[in-house]
């Protein structure tokens, strides 16, 4: 089965919705607000300069993006359409921040007009990173930025012990709900063969001691290992019991490392 992010319209409105609600809520934790806005920061912001977000999903990122490009436009782009619908909708937009509905691998802008693109978790879902990277560095102004922060799924954890429960509900969303989840890894290299200039490479931190942000790996992974056929729906709810027991006894512990590379167009 193929990675629902590569195609979230095709699951229908209530998974656009949960994906959207999933991705605002990633967004407002401390720890990655912290990680997002410590790369915008390194970015530059030419008056009247154009910024594209590739895959922005609910929007949350580039909303941001847009509070530091001032007078700049913003263009969050997604090959979504239920999920641009839902980032639309949002009731903090500001005017800068514009939407379009299109595949980061066929972008609609011309060659050299954009300052900086992102690509927030979004290349770890595509079945070709390389047809992306080639694509921002196309649309890229010579010394214009693209920023690629992600996951690192394959050392993404949420269990406590060998064995737990909670732990299988992570490394399932990472089977099933990613597409290469060795990405970061490869990132580097991926970035050279794309003709940018590599400037940084770090990796932040993403701990969930409290929230519903691992909820994620729980609530998906377990409603699609029921829709599989491999649970049933009550241990699917016993599973989320289990997540919001461990936050009110102090026990939650998840840990996703996300790396942050920026690269430039010579
Ligand atoms: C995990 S979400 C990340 C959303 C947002 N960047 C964030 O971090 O909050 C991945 C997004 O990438 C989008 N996506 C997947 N493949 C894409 C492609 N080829 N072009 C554009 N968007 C894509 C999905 O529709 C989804 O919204």
């Amino acid at each position: 089965m193929s990675d629902p992010f590569q195609n979230v319209d095709a699951r229908g409105a209530e998974f656009i919705k949960t994906v959207g609600d999933a991705l605002e809520t990633r967004a407002a934790e401390p720890k990655m607000q912290e990680i997002v806005d410590s790369y915008l920061a390194e970015l530059t912001y030419p008056d009247g300069g154009l910024h594209i977000e590739i895959g922005a999903g609910s929007g949350a990122i580039a909303r941001k993006l847009a509070a530091h490009a001032h007078n700049g436009k913003v263009v969050a782009s997604d090959m979504s359409p239920g999920l641009i619908a839902y980032a639309k909708a949002h009731k903090d937009n500001p005017e800068n921040l514009h939407f379009e509905v299109s595949d980061g691998g066929r972008l609609p802008h011309a060659d050299a007009s954009v300052e900086n693109v992102v690509m927030h978790t979004v290349l770890s879902h595509v079945p070709d990173p390389s047809v992306l990277l080639t694509e921002a560095a196309r649309v890229l102004k010579p010394g214009g930025a693209l920023v690629v922060c992600d996951a690192d799924f394959a050392k993404a954890s949420i269990g406590n012990a060998f064995a737990d429960p909670l732990g299988a509900c992570a490394q399932y969303f990472a089977e099933h709900f990613v597409t290469d989840k060795f990405l970061v890894g490869k990132l580097r290299d991926l970035i050279a063969q794309s003709g940018l200039d590599l400037a940084s490479f770090r990796v932040a931190t993403r701990i969930i001691t409290e929230g519903q942000g691992g909820m994620t790996f729980v609530g998906m992974g377990g409603k699609m290992m029921v829709e599989q056929g491999l649970i049933g729906q009550e241990l699917a709810d016993a599973l989320i019991a289990e997540y919001d027991r461990r936050i009110e006894n102090g026990s939650l512990y998840g840990f996703v490392p996300f790396a942050i590379a920026i690269a430039h167009r010579v």
